[in-house]
């Protein structure tokens, strides 16, 4: 099986930087690419001072802060992810985009580099297609916030070669993660399942049984749910998690109980995203969630 010791990760938003920052602290050589430089600094900013509160709350000595921060590396082009054994993509959530940045990584990292997709939705045989080598391309499917959500999904792909996946179930538990090997079909295991109760939440919400927040606190006391299902969108983020709802409806052929609801939809034009841009269904300030009054 392949060994995975240097990872490109392309796309330093929410997901890239999470998983850049696992890597780099189990020892991988990471190199972090965006389109975007200053999406690539607020990263490189973001990890080490994550590193600093973990030294300062004594989870990490100074000699591992200095070896995770040697570890991690930035890219200025696709050209200098040539040495990696595995690219990560958490890029936009687009189709089109996903399979022209893979097109272009073939032409540059080695014939036997992994390609993985941390699509949240789309087909990893759809976004493989575009390649001239569909065996190498899988899914990864991190969760939000990377480091302390450490499960994480490997999708076969209809021409995903089993070894790929294997070395993928491999390199998540050198980092630390629980990998768990699902098929390719719309919304893999996570983002099927928690359909239901996102949905029925926001029905509830619709039908105005109750306010979202009290929703929220009962599936937290009561369920036993780490969070509610609106403390949950504004953490994933609408502009990220309504597209989703939207293509996993659609990939089932409407089928009625994935229906998306017009709740998000409006929010979703109106920007108001969530935890990333300071109101979502909750209002934050200094990233403290505000109760409604
Ligand atoms: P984000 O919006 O925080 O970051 C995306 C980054 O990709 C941005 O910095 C952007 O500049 C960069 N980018 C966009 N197009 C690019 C391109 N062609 N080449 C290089 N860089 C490019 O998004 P986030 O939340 O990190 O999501 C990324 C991917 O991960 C999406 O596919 C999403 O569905 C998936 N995902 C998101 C989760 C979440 O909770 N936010 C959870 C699991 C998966």
């Amino acid at each position: 099986m392949k060994q995975i010791q240097t990872i490109a990760i392309v796309g330093a938003g929410a997901m890239g930087r999470g998983i850049a920052q696992i890597a780099a602290q189990a020892g991988k050589q990471v190199l972090l690419y965006d389109l975007n430089a200053d999406s690539v600094k607020a990263a490189l900013a973001d990890v080490h001072a994550v590193w600093s509160r973990l030294q300062e709350k004594g989870r990490m000595t100074a000699e591992q802060v200095d070896a995770a921060k040697a570890c991690l590396q930035t890219a200025s082009d696709l050209q200098a992810l040539a040495p990696a054994d595995l690219v990560v993509e958490a890029i936009v959530e687009r189709l089109d985009v996903k399979q022209g940045l893979l097109q272009q990584l073939e032409e540059i990292v080695s014939a036997d580099c992994v390609l993985a997709s941390n699509t949240s939705s789309l087909s990893i045989t759809a976004i493989a297609q575009a390649c001239r080598h569909p065996e190498r391309v899988a899914g990864y499917h991190f969760f939000n916030p990377v480091p302390l959500m450490k499960v994480v999904e490997v999708i076969d792909g209809l021409r995903t070669s089993p070894e790929v996946g294997d070395a993928l179930m491999q390199v998540s538990r050198d980092m630390g993660h629980t990998p768990v090997r699902a098929k390719d079909m719309p919304g893999f295991i996570v983002n099927h399942a928690g359909r239901g109760m996102n949905i029925e939440g926001l029905k509830i919400a619709q039908e105005c049984v109750a306010p979202f927040y009290q929703i929220d606190a009962i599936m937290r006391e009561q369920a036993g749910f780490r969070m509610g299902p609106f403390e949950l969108l504004d953490l994933t983020a609408l502009d990220v998690s309504h597209p989703v709802m939207e293509s996993i409806y659609r990939q089932f052929y409407d089928e009625p109980r994935f229906r998306p609801s017009p709740i998000t939809a409006v929010r979703h034009a109106g920007k108001l995203f969530g935890r990333k841009n300071g109101e979502g269904f909750y209002k934050y300030e200094d990233g403290k969630k505000q109760l409604p009054q």
